[in-house]
Protein backbone atom coordinates (compact mmCIF):
# COMPACT_ATOMS: atom_id res chain seq x y z
CA UNK A 1 0.00 0.00 0.00
CA UNK A 2 0.96 3.22 -0.64
CA UNK A 3 1.01 6.81 1.03
CA UNK A 4 2.19 10.22 0.44
CA UNK A 5 3.90 11.55 2.98
CA UNK A 6 1.68 13.83 4.11
CA UNK A 7 -1.07 11.67 4.69
CA UNK A 8 1.14 9.58 7.33
CA UNK A 9 1.83 12.36 9.20
CA UNK A 10 -1.65 12.93 9.44
CA UNK A 11 -3.08 9.87 10.54
CA UNK A 12 0.74 9.99 12.88
CA UNK A 13 -0.47 13.06 14.65
CA UNK A 14 -4.41 12.10 15.23
CA UNK A 15 -3.25 8.96 16.60
CA UNK A 16 -0.59 10.70 19.02
CA UNK A 17 -2.97 12.98 20.11
CA UNK A 18 -5.55 10.25 20.90
CA UNK A 19 -2.82 8.59 22.70
CA UNK A 20 -2.44 11.86 24.91
CA UNK A 21 -0.10 14.05 23.28
CA UNK A 22 -0.76 17.91 22.92
CA UNK A 23 -1.07 18.85 19.07
CA UNK A 24 2.98 20.25 18.32
CA UNK A 25 4.06 16.98 19.64
CA UNK A 26 1.88 14.63 17.92
CA UNK A 27 2.90 15.97 15.30
CA UNK A 28 6.95 16.59 15.60
CA UNK A 29 6.57 12.76 16.44
CA UNK A 30 4.37 11.75 13.27
CA UNK A 31 7.42 14.02 11.10
CA UNK A 32 10.24 12.20 12.47
CA UNK A 33 8.78 8.48 11.92
CA UNK A 34 8.05 9.55 8.66
CA UNK A 35 10.88 11.22 7.56
CA UNK A 36 12.76 7.42 8.83
CA UNK A 37 10.36 6.46 6.02
CA UNK A 38 11.24 8.75 3.55
CA UNK A 39 14.95 8.25 3.92
CA UNK A 40 14.32 4.72 3.59
CA UNK A 41 14.52 3.36 7.18
CA UNK A 42 11.32 2.01 7.37
CA UNK A 43 12.75 0.02 10.82
CA UNK A 44 12.11 3.63 12.18
CA UNK A 45 8.92 4.64 10.55
CA UNK A 46 5.30 4.37 11.40
CA UNK A 47 6.28 0.65 12.24
CA UNK A 48 6.80 1.62 15.62
CA UNK A 49 3.38 3.65 16.22
CA UNK A 50 1.74 0.29 17.55
CA UNK A 51 4.74 0.48 20.37
CA UNK A 52 5.10 3.98 21.15
CA UNK A 53 1.12 4.18 21.95
CA UNK A 54 1.72 1.15 23.75
CA UNK A 55 4.55 2.77 26.00
CA UNK A 56 2.29 5.78 26.35
CA UNK A 57 -0.62 3.56 27.28
CA UNK A 58 1.60 1.57 29.87
CA UNK A 59 2.94 4.77 31.53
CA UNK A 60 6.82 3.65 30.08
CA UNK A 61 7.11 6.44 27.90
CA UNK A 62 5.51 9.79 28.79
CA UNK A 63 3.36 11.90 26.59
CA UNK A 64 4.61 15.82 26.64
CA UNK A 65 7.72 15.75 28.86
CA UNK A 66 10.42 17.84 28.56
CA UNK A 67 14.74 18.10 29.07
CA UNK A 68 15.05 18.67 33.03
CA UNK A 69 19.17 20.02 32.78
CA UNK A 70 20.55 18.45 35.86
CA UNK A 71 23.73 19.77 35.74
CA UNK A 72 25.63 22.38 33.09
CA UNK A 73 28.18 24.81 32.51
CA UNK A 74 29.25 26.95 28.88
CA UNK A 75 30.41 23.54 26.93
CA UNK A 76 28.48 20.22 29.02
CA UNK A 77 24.81 19.74 30.05
CA UNK A 78 23.53 16.79 31.57
CA UNK A 79 19.95 16.50 31.00
CA UNK A 80 17.55 14.33 32.10
CA UNK A 81 14.38 13.11 29.23
CA UNK A 82 12.66 12.31 31.63
CA UNK A 83 11.05 9.13 29.74
CA UNK A 84 9.75 11.51 27.50
CA UNK A 85 8.83 10.68 23.77
CA UNK A 86 12.32 10.84 22.37
CA UNK A 87 11.73 12.75 18.94
CA UNK A 88 10.85 16.35 21.43
CA UNK A 89 13.35 15.29 24.26
CA UNK A 90 16.01 14.77 21.87
CA UNK A 91 15.65 18.12 19.57
CA UNK A 92 15.87 19.71 22.72
CA UNK A 93 18.20 18.57 23.90
CA UNK A 94 20.28 18.94 20.46
CA UNK A 95 19.24 22.36 20.16
CA UNK A 96 21.11 22.91 23.40
CA UNK A 97 23.81 21.56 22.07
CA UNK A 98 23.99 23.58 18.87
CA UNK A 99 23.39 27.39 21.01
CA UNK A 100 26.31 25.98 23.29
CA UNK A 101 28.30 25.14 20.01
CA UNK A 102 27.39 28.21 18.19
CA UNK A 103 28.87 30.20 21.34
CA UNK A 104 31.81 28.38 22.64
CA UNK A 105 32.98 26.06 19.42
CA UNK A 106 32.17 22.44 21.33
CA UNK A 107 29.90 21.05 23.13
CA UNK A 108 29.01 17.60 24.75
CA UNK A 109 25.53 16.64 25.95
CA UNK A 110 24.27 13.69 27.50
CA UNK A 111 20.95 13.09 27.54
CA UNK A 112 20.01 10.41 29.48
CA UNK A 113 16.25 8.52 30.38
CA UNK A 114 15.09 9.23 26.95
CA UNK A 115 11.98 7.47 25.43
CA UNK A 116 13.24 6.00 21.54
CA UNK A 117 15.25 8.63 19.93
CA UNK A 118 14.03 7.18 16.49
CA UNK A 119 16.85 7.72 13.50
CA UNK A 120 19.86 8.65 15.09
CA UNK A 121 20.40 10.83 11.71
CA UNK A 122 17.92 13.02 12.25
CA UNK A 123 20.30 14.41 15.30
CA UNK A 124 23.74 14.87 13.10
CA UNK A 125 21.37 16.63 10.10
CA UNK A 126 19.85 18.88 12.54
CA UNK A 127 23.55 20.12 13.49
CA UNK A 128 24.86 19.84 9.96
CA UNK A 129 21.85 22.02 9.11
CA UNK A 130 23.05 24.78 11.75
CA UNK A 131 26.76 24.26 9.82
CA UNK A 132 27.96 21.82 12.76
CA UNK A 133 29.89 18.48 12.86
CA UNK A 134 28.14 16.12 15.19
CA UNK A 135 29.09 12.77 16.66
CA UNK A 136 26.54 10.60 18.87
CA UNK A 137 26.76 7.78 20.39
CA UNK A 138 23.55 5.97 21.51
CA UNK A 139 22.62 3.17 23.93
CA UNK A 140 19.59 1.24 24.99
CA UNK A 141 19.08 -0.20 28.48
CA UNK A 142 17.45 -2.80 29.86
CA UNK A 143 15.13 -4.05 27.49
CA UNK A 144 17.35 -2.86 24.41
CA UNK A 145 19.43 -6.23 25.38
CA UNK A 146 19.58 -7.57 21.43
CA UNK A 147 23.05 -8.16 20.20
CA UNK A 148 26.06 -11.03 21.63
CA UNK A 149 29.28 -10.19 22.36
CA UNK A 150 32.27 -11.19 20.01
CA UNK A 151 32.65 -14.93 20.98
CA UNK A 152 29.51 -15.06 23.13
CA UNK A 153 25.68 -16.49 22.62
CA UNK A 154 23.53 -14.55 25.00
CA UNK A 155 22.45 -11.33 24.52
CA UNK A 156 24.44 -8.88 26.30
CA UNK A 157 24.95 -5.37 24.28
CA UNK A 158 21.94 -3.26 22.70
CA UNK A 159 21.67 -1.70 19.45
CA UNK A 160 24.14 0.77 19.91
CA UNK A 161 24.33 3.19 16.66
CA UNK A 162 27.15 5.44 15.91
CA UNK A 163 26.34 8.40 13.76
CA UNK A 164 28.09 11.64 13.03
CA UNK A 165 27.67 14.32 10.14
CA UNK A 166 29.62 16.57 8.28
CA UNK A 167 28.84 19.86 6.63
CA UNK A 168 29.78 20.19 2.81
CA UNK A 169 28.86 23.35 2.09
CA UNK A 170 27.16 23.87 -1.21
CA UNK A 171 26.55 19.81 -1.39
CA UNK A 172 24.25 17.76 0.91
CA UNK A 173 26.09 16.57 4.71
CA UNK A 174 27.32 13.21 5.01
CA UNK A 175 25.72 12.06 7.44
CA UNK A 176 27.11 8.42 8.65
CA UNK A 177 24.16 6.62 10.62
CA UNK A 178 24.80 2.97 11.48
CA UNK A 179 24.45 0.74 14.43
CA UNK A 180 26.90 -1.39 15.90
CA UNK A 181 25.56 -4.31 14.90
CA UNK A 182 24.84 -6.37 11.85
CA UNK A 183 21.38 -5.75 11.44
CA UNK A 184 18.52 -3.03 13.22
CA UNK A 185 16.09 -4.87 14.84
CA UNK A 186 13.52 -2.98 13.57
CA UNK A 187 14.54 -4.20 9.95
CA UNK A 188 14.36 -7.95 11.78
CA UNK A 189 10.70 -6.82 12.57
CA UNK A 190 10.18 -5.70 9.16
CA UNK A 191 11.33 -9.17 8.01
CA UNK A 192 8.64 -11.10 10.33
CA UNK A 193 5.95 -8.54 8.99
CA UNK A 194 7.23 -9.72 5.79
CA UNK A 195 7.76 -12.81 5.85
CA UNK A 196 11.01 -12.85 5.00
CA UNK A 197 14.60 -13.68 5.86
CA UNK A 198 17.44 -11.86 7.11
CA UNK A 199 21.33 -11.43 5.37
CA UNK A 200 23.40 -13.94 6.45
CA UNK A 201 26.15 -13.51 8.96
CA UNK A 202 23.40 -11.41 11.41
CA UNK A 203 21.56 -13.97 13.56
CA UNK A 204 22.55 -16.04 15.76
CA UNK A 205 19.74 -18.52 17.20
CA UNK A 206 19.58 -19.78 21.00
CA UNK A 207 22.16 -22.08 20.47
CA UNK A 208 24.60 -20.32 18.83
CA UNK A 209 24.33 -21.63 15.55
CA UNK A 210 23.78 -19.07 12.69
CA UNK A 211 20.02 -18.20 11.24
CA UNK A 212 18.10 -16.69 8.74
CA UNK A 213 14.93 -16.67 10.31
CA UNK A 214 13.56 -13.61 12.43
CA UNK A 215 11.13 -15.96 14.08
CA UNK A 216 14.68 -17.66 15.70
CA UNK A 217 15.50 -13.89 16.87
CA UNK A 218 12.08 -13.42 18.41
CA UNK A 219 11.44 -16.86 19.83
CA UNK A 220 11.50 -18.78 23.50
CA UNK A 221 14.33 -18.86 24.37
CA UNK A 222 15.36 -15.81 21.79
CA UNK A 223 18.31 -15.38 19.45
CA UNK A 224 20.76 -12.97 19.16
CA UNK A 225 21.94 -10.21 16.96
CA UNK A 226 25.90 -10.66 15.90
CA UNK A 227 27.97 -7.11 16.11
CA UNK A 228 29.52 -5.55 13.27
CA UNK A 229 32.94 -6.54 12.06
CA UNK A 230 33.40 -8.94 15.27
CA UNK A 231 35.72 -8.57 17.63
CA UNK A 232 36.23 -4.63 16.51
CA UNK A 233 32.55 -4.32 16.47
CA UNK A 234 32.21 -5.82 19.54
CA UNK A 235 34.72 -3.52 21.14
CA UNK A 236 33.37 -0.31 19.60
CA UNK A 237 30.02 -1.57 20.94
CA UNK A 238 31.51 -1.77 24.30
CA UNK A 239 32.49 1.73 23.58
CA UNK A 240 29.19 3.39 22.89
CA UNK A 241 27.62 1.40 25.80
CA UNK A 242 29.97 3.14 28.02
CA UNK A 243 30.06 6.85 26.60
CA UNK A 244 25.79 6.63 25.99
CA UNK A 245 24.81 4.17 29.28
CA UNK A 246 27.48 5.02 31.96
CA UNK A 247 28.63 8.49 31.21
CA UNK A 248 25.34 10.03 30.83
CA UNK A 249 24.16 8.46 33.58
CA UNK A 250 21.23 6.78 31.51
CA UNK A 251 23.03 2.94 32.41
CA UNK A 252 24.10 0.45 30.13
CA UNK A 253 22.13 -2.74 29.61
CA UNK A 254 20.99 -4.01 32.42
CA UNK A 255 18.15 -6.55 33.08
CA UNK A 256 16.93 -5.12 35.92
CA UNK A 257 15.50 -2.29 33.87
CA UNK A 258 13.97 -4.97 31.23
CA UNK A 259 10.71 -3.29 31.66
CA UNK A 260 11.07 -0.05 30.21
CA UNK A 261 13.13 1.26 26.56
CA UNK A 262 14.90 3.93 27.32
CA UNK A 263 18.31 5.97 25.18
CA UNK A 264 20.98 7.44 26.48
CA UNK A 265 22.86 9.67 23.79
CA UNK A 266 26.00 11.31 23.99
CA UNK A 267 26.53 14.19 21.49
CA UNK A 268 29.58 16.23 20.46
CA UNK A 269 28.34 19.14 18.64
CA UNK A 270 30.75 21.28 17.22
CA UNK A 271 30.98 24.37 15.42
CA UNK A 272 33.59 24.65 12.23
CA UNK A 273 33.81 28.33 12.23
CA UNK A 274 36.24 28.45 15.81
CA UNK A 275 38.37 26.13 13.63
CA UNK A 276 39.05 28.15 10.34
CA UNK A 277 37.61 29.71 7.43
CA UNK A 278 35.23 28.29 5.24
CA UNK A 279 37.59 29.02 2.40
CA UNK A 280 39.60 25.88 4.27
CA UNK A 281 37.48 23.57 6.00
CA UNK A 282 34.57 23.16 2.77
CA UNK A 283 37.10 23.07 -0.76
CA UNK A 284 38.94 20.22 1.36
CA UNK A 285 35.75 18.37 2.11
CA UNK A 286 34.64 18.56 -1.58
CA UNK A 287 38.37 18.28 -2.88
CA UNK A 288 38.19 14.99 -0.69
CA UNK A 289 34.72 13.56 -1.87
CA UNK A 290 35.69 13.96 -5.08
CA UNK A 291 38.81 12.41 -4.79
CA UNK A 292 37.52 9.20 -2.66
CA UNK A 293 33.99 9.05 -5.42
CA UNK A 294 37.07 9.09 -8.60
CA UNK A 295 38.39 5.39 -7.41
CA UNK A 296 37.81 2.56 -10.01
CA UNK A 297 34.42 0.65 -8.56
CA UNK A 298 34.74 -3.42 -8.59
CA UNK A 299 31.46 -3.72 -10.65
CA UNK A 300 30.97 -2.25 -14.19
CA UNK A 301 29.54 1.18 -14.15
CA UNK A 302 29.08 1.43 -10.37
CA UNK A 303 29.36 4.32 -7.58
CA UNK A 304 30.98 5.14 -4.55
CA UNK A 305 28.22 7.12 -2.24
CA UNK A 306 29.20 9.09 0.48
CA UNK A 307 26.74 8.29 3.49
CA UNK A 308 23.99 9.66 3.97
CA UNK A 309 23.80 9.53 -0.42
CA UNK A 310 21.48 6.97 -0.25
CA UNK A 311 19.05 8.44 2.00
CA UNK A 312 18.97 11.53 0.18
CA UNK A 313 18.48 9.67 -2.83
CA UNK A 314 15.38 7.37 -1.49
CA UNK A 315 13.82 10.57 -0.14
CA UNK A 316 13.82 12.24 -3.51
CA UNK A 317 11.74 9.12 -4.94
CA UNK A 318 9.79 8.88 -1.59
CA UNK A 319 8.62 12.45 -1.85
CA UNK A 320 7.71 12.25 -5.53
CA UNK A 321 6.44 8.35 -5.39
CA UNK A 322 5.23 8.02 -2.00
CA UNK A 323 5.83 5.46 0.41
CA UNK A 324 5.00 1.51 0.45
CA UNK A 325 3.85 -0.12 3.82
CA UNK A 326 3.97 -3.70 4.47
CA UNK A 327 0.09 -5.06 5.00
CA UNK A 328 1.26 -6.14 8.29
CA UNK A 329 2.32 -2.98 9.32
CA UNK A 330 -0.38 -1.20 7.94
CA UNK A 331 -2.80 -3.48 9.49
CA UNK A 332 -1.19 -3.19 13.11
CA UNK A 333 -1.42 0.56 12.41
CA UNK A 334 -4.76 0.06 11.77
CA UNK A 335 -5.43 -1.98 15.00
CA UNK A 336 -3.79 0.97 17.03
CA UNK A 337 -6.41 3.11 15.39
CA UNK A 338 -9.22 1.05 16.51
CA UNK A 339 -7.85 0.88 19.86
CA UNK A 340 -7.99 4.92 19.67
CA UNK A 341 -11.55 4.94 18.10
CA UNK A 342 -10.35 6.58 15.24
CA UNK A 343 -11.94 5.91 12.52
CA UNK A 344 -12.20 7.36 9.14
CA UNK A 345 -12.29 6.64 5.52
CA UNK A 346 -8.80 6.62 4.87
CA UNK A 347 -7.94 4.06 7.05
CA UNK A 348 -10.77 1.86 6.34
CA UNK A 349 -10.32 2.35 2.35
CA UNK A 350 -6.60 1.64 2.92
CA UNK A 351 -7.53 -1.81 4.88
CA UNK A 352 -7.68 -4.60 3.31
CA UNK A 353 -7.76 -7.83 4.44
CA UNK A 354 -4.62 -9.92 3.77
CA UNK A 355 -3.87 -13.45 5.38
CA UNK A 356 -0.89 -12.97 7.73
CA UNK A 357 2.37 -14.54 6.36
CA UNK A 358 2.81 -16.60 9.08
CA UNK A 359 3.34 -20.20 8.61
CA UNK A 360 4.70 -21.89 11.61
CA UNK A 361 7.34 -23.12 10.24
CA UNK A 362 9.32 -25.70 13.00
CA UNK A 363 12.97 -24.69 13.23
CA UNK A 364 15.51 -27.01 15.44
CA UNK A 365 16.25 -24.11 18.37
CA UNK A 366 14.01 -21.56 17.66
CA UNK A 367 10.13 -21.34 18.84
CA UNK A 368 7.90 -20.31 16.18
CA UNK A 369 6.39 -17.25 16.96
CA UNK A 370 3.36 -15.16 15.69
CA UNK A 371 3.98 -12.12 13.02
CA UNK A 372 0.82 -11.41 14.20
CA UNK A 373 2.08 -10.80 17.95
CA UNK A 374 5.70 -10.46 18.08
CA UNK A 375 7.29 -9.08 21.37
CA UNK A 376 8.04 -5.77 21.20
CA UNK A 377 12.16 -5.72 21.40
CA UNK A 378 11.67 -2.46 19.55
CA UNK A 379 15.13 -0.39 19.48
N1 LIG B 1 17.18 4.68 18.49
C1 LIG B 1 17.86 3.58 18.57
O1 LIG B 1 18.03 3.04 19.66
C2 LIG B 1 18.47 2.95 17.34
C3 LIG B 1 19.16 1.74 17.48
C4 LIG B 1 19.71 1.16 16.34
C5 LIG B 1 19.58 1.75 15.10
N2 LIG B 1 18.90 2.93 15.00
C6 LIG B 1 18.73 3.56 13.67
O2 LIG B 1 18.49 2.55 12.71
C7 LIG B 1 18.81 3.04 11.42
C8 LIG B 1 19.40 1.93 10.61
O3 LIG B 1 20.73 1.61 11.04
P1 LIG B 1 21.62 0.60 10.18
O4 LIG B 1 22.84 0.29 10.94
O5 LIG B 1 20.75 -0.52 9.72
O6 LIG B 1 21.97 1.52 8.91
P2 LIG B 1 22.44 1.06 7.44
O7 LIG B 1 23.30 -0.16 7.52
O8 LIG B 1 21.28 1.03 6.51
O9 LIG B 1 23.36 2.29 6.99
C9 LIG B 1 24.53 2.60 7.72
C10 LIG B 1 25.28 3.73 7.02
O10 LIG B 1 25.86 3.24 5.81
C11 LIG B 1 25.57 4.14 4.74
N3 LIG B 1 25.46 3.34 3.53
C12 LIG B 1 24.50 2.42 3.23
N4 LIG B 1 24.74 1.88 2.02
C13 LIG B 1 25.85 2.48 1.54
C14 LIG B 1 26.61 2.35 0.33
N5 LIG B 1 26.25 1.52 -0.63
N6 LIG B 1 27.72 3.12 0.18
C15 LIG B 1 28.11 3.97 1.16
N7 LIG B 1 27.43 4.15 2.32
C16 LIG B 1 26.33 3.40 2.49
C17 LIG B 1 24.28 4.80 5.10
O11 LIG B 1 24.16 6.06 4.46
C18 LIG B 1 24.42 4.93 6.62
O12 LIG B 1 25.09 6.11 6.95
C19 LIG B 1 19.71 4.25 11.66
O13 LIG B 1 18.99 5.40 11.30
C20 LIG B 1 19.98 4.23 13.16
O14 LIG B 1 20.11 5.52 13.74
C21 LIG B 1 18.36 3.53 16.08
Amino acid sequence: MKFQHEQLITLAEEIFIKAGCKHDVAHQVGKRLVEANLVGHDSHGVIRIPSYVEWLHDGKVLANQSIRIISENDVIAVVDGQFGLGQIVGEEAIQLGINKAAQHGVTVIALRNSGHLGRIGDWAEMAAEAGMLSLHFVNTSGAGMLVAPFGGIDRRLSANPFTAGVPTGDSKPIILDMSACTVAEGKIRVALNQGTMVEDGCLIDSAGNPTNDPRCFYGDPPGAILPIAGHKGSGLSLIIEMLAGALTGSSCTNPKNASRVANGMLSVIIDRRFFGSDNEFFPEVERFISFVKSSRTINHNGEILMPGELEQRTKAQRLEQGIELDEITWKQICTTCRSLNIEHGFIESNETNPAFHDSQISIPGCEPVSSKSGSRDER
